[in-house]
């Protein structure tokens, strides 16, 4: 049973085929919302539309990345032409590039600057038009605990800690039209992102789990739903007095 908490709103999820988005978008429109899901990878995005569908949910989307501003534009216009309105916007798309400093190749660098802070500002700045006409919207981006450091991950943790400053920056902007701009920082969450990331290390996924609940204070590690349920608190109608606010999701106080 949902109590529909977002009926008649619009999200627009970016990421959304797989993961911490899919679980995102899963949960607004159990919810009652329209969610618009936009990603690279085509096969998952079709599966992912299919299943929801299927599920009774409102759910359209379109092959988009998010680092090309035209394929965001695009992107855009299809949601609004399918639902009229975009209420919500997540910024979760992101992607990894692990390693050490010295081995890190500019490509590394570039790829993960423009996954996650060009496509936070591609996406954020086309759709807060929207927003700032209707007076109304709610942006919620995707940091992680990396922003306060994290070994391997000099541009990943740059671009997580960067969207810090993203969000407070859009909150100070946005807040007179109505419009809130906050952010989530997730910690170890259980996701093909960190299977990757175990996968590279060369430890089992099982192993790498397991090491991740003994260092994390509630002794389990994060799931996607985890993440959702934070991001679905930022964007209600009642959170309008929360904007530029961090909320680390990690099961203790950082990582
Ligand atoms: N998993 C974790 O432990 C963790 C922790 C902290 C923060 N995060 C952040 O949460 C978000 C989601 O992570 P996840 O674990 O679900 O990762 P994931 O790799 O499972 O999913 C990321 C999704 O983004 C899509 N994507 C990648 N580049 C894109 C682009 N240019 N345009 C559109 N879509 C693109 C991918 O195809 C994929 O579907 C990311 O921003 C990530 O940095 C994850």
């Amino acid at each position: 049973m949902s109590m529909e908490r977002f009926r008649d709103r619009t999200a627009f999820i970016t990421g959304a085929s797989r993961g911490i988005g899919k679980a995102i978008a899963k949960a607004f429109a159990t919810e009652g919302a329209n969610v618009f899901l936009i990603d690279i990878n085509e096969s998952a995005l079709t599966a992912t539309l299919n299943e929801f569908r299927e599920q009774g949910l409102k759910a359209e989307g379109a092959l988009a990345d998010v680092s090309d501003r035209k394929q965001v534009n695009a992107a855009v216009q299809q949601a609004l032409e399918a639902f009229g309105n975009i209420d919500i916007l997540v910024n979760n798309a992101g992607v990894i590039r692990d390693n050490l400093l010295f081995k890190m190749t500019e490509d590394d660098w570039d790829t993960v600057m423009n996954v996650h802070l060009k496509g936070s500002f591609n996406c954020s700045a086309e759709i807060q038009k929207i927003m700032v006409e209707n007076r109304y919207g709610r942006i919620i981006n995707l940091s992680s605990t990396s922003a306060l450091g994290n070994r391997g991950q000099a541009n990943y943790s740059t671009a997580k800690a960067g969207l810090q400053g993203f969000t407070k920056t859009l909150a100070i902007e946005l807040g007179k039209f109505g419009v809130t701009v906050n952010a989530v920082a997730p910690g170890f969450i259980e996701t093909d992102m960190t299977k990757a990331t175990a996968e590279r290390m060369g430890i089992p996924f099982e192993q790498f789990l397991q090491y991740g609940a003994s260092q994390t204070p509630v002794g389990r590690v994060g799931q996607p739903e985890d993440i959702a349920n934070a991001v679905l608190f930022f964007a209600m109608e009642e959170s309008s007095y929360v904007n530029g606010q961090v909320l680390y999701v990690a099961g203790g106080p950082k990582d």
